[in-house]
């Protein structure tokens, strides 16, 4: 086992984006998800997110050729092998979680770390799957994964201090820095701002501005770099529903209610960039 090998489960938005970081900072990586078109799909989003970075001049031809080359895919979690920490990043799905993450434990040596990438499920909870729970924590990253620095480290119940402080050193190793967040739905920096995400939705869906000018309005009047629509559309409407109705079930809390046109968004199949149209259109 090697903390030098990195497993991720989950080749979308985020997966991709974190196999792409591990690999940039050296490290070999991993990649499985049950959809070859996903797989190829994640292949070519990070062949062109280390393209960009190339024609920016912030990466040389040769280092985007070696990341790529530290990258394997696959659709057999064997293939996580030898592997120290192993990532999962697939859909936000309770059962689905549960599942992969016996998966892993069947593949890893007893001493590898496996973290969640989840956004809005307990860590405690799904560590009950994991044989060995002291080696189960969260790793929450952020989205687009290459561009943000932040991760978030949550802790479960039974998580052991030496997999607190591996995890963190990986985080220093792949260049982002680490804030410790409880076990609480939304972890800290979501519990702040998937409500504001949502209640710009209620300003849209009350009529009370077009989704251009709510935008515009939190960029140029709160300094935000991205108006709320956009960044909902970015992160997957699906995505956000499922956090706002973990918040809304964690604490019992109306004030979290997702908003209604966002229920029927997502059931619509509008799910933002990933599906090609949310509050905007894409592609
Ligand atoms: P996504 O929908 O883009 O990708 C999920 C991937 O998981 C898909 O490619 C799917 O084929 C794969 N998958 C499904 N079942 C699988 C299985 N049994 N084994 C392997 N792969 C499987 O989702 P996204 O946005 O990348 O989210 C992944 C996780 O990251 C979720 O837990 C989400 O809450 C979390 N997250 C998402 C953020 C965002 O902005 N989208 C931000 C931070 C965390």
């Amino acid at each position: 086992m090697s903390d030098e090998r990195i497993g991720v489960i989950g080749g979308g938005i985020m997966g991709s984006g974190i196999a792409q970081v591990c690999a940039l900072a050296g490290l070999s990586v991993a990649l499985v998800d049950i959809s070859e078109a996903a797989l190829a799909k994640a292949r070519a989003s990070i062949a062109s997110g280390l393209g960009r970075q190339v024609d920016k001049g912030t990466l040389t031809e040769q280092q985007r050729a070696a990341a790529l080359g530290l990258i394997a895919t696959s659709t057999d979690y064997a293939s996580l092998g030898d592997a120290g920490l192993v990532i999962e990043a697939a859909s936000e799905n309770l059962e689905l979680k549960q599942r992969i993450l016996k998966q892993i434990g069947a593949q890893v040596a007893v001493d590898a770390i496996i973290a969640s990438n989840t956004s809005s499920l307990s860590i405690s909870q799904l560590a009950a799957q994991v044989e060995h729970p002291g080696r189960f924590i969260g790793l929450h990253f952020f989205n687009p994964v290459p561009l943000m620095s932040l991760v978030e480290v949550i802790r479960g119940l039974d998580t052991a201090e030496a997999c607190y402080s591996r995890t963190l050193a990986f985080a220093e190793r792949i260049g982002k820095t680490a804030i410790s967040a409880g076990n609480r739905p939304g972890f800290v920096v979501n519990r702040i701002l998937v409500p504001m995400l949502n209640e710009a939705i209620f300003t849209l869906q009350e009529g009370l501005a077009s989704a251009e000018d709510i935008d515009t309005g939190m960029k140029l009047g709160c300094g935000q770099p991205m108006g709320p629509l956009a960044l909902a559309d970015l992160i997957g409407l699906d995505t956000l529903l499922a956090i706002l109705e973990s918040l809304q079930q964690g604490f019992g809390d109306p004030k979290y209610r997702p908003a209604p046109l966002l229920k029927e968004l997502v059931a619509a199949g509008r799910l933002g960039r990933k599906s090609g149209h949310g509050f905007y259109r894409y592609g």
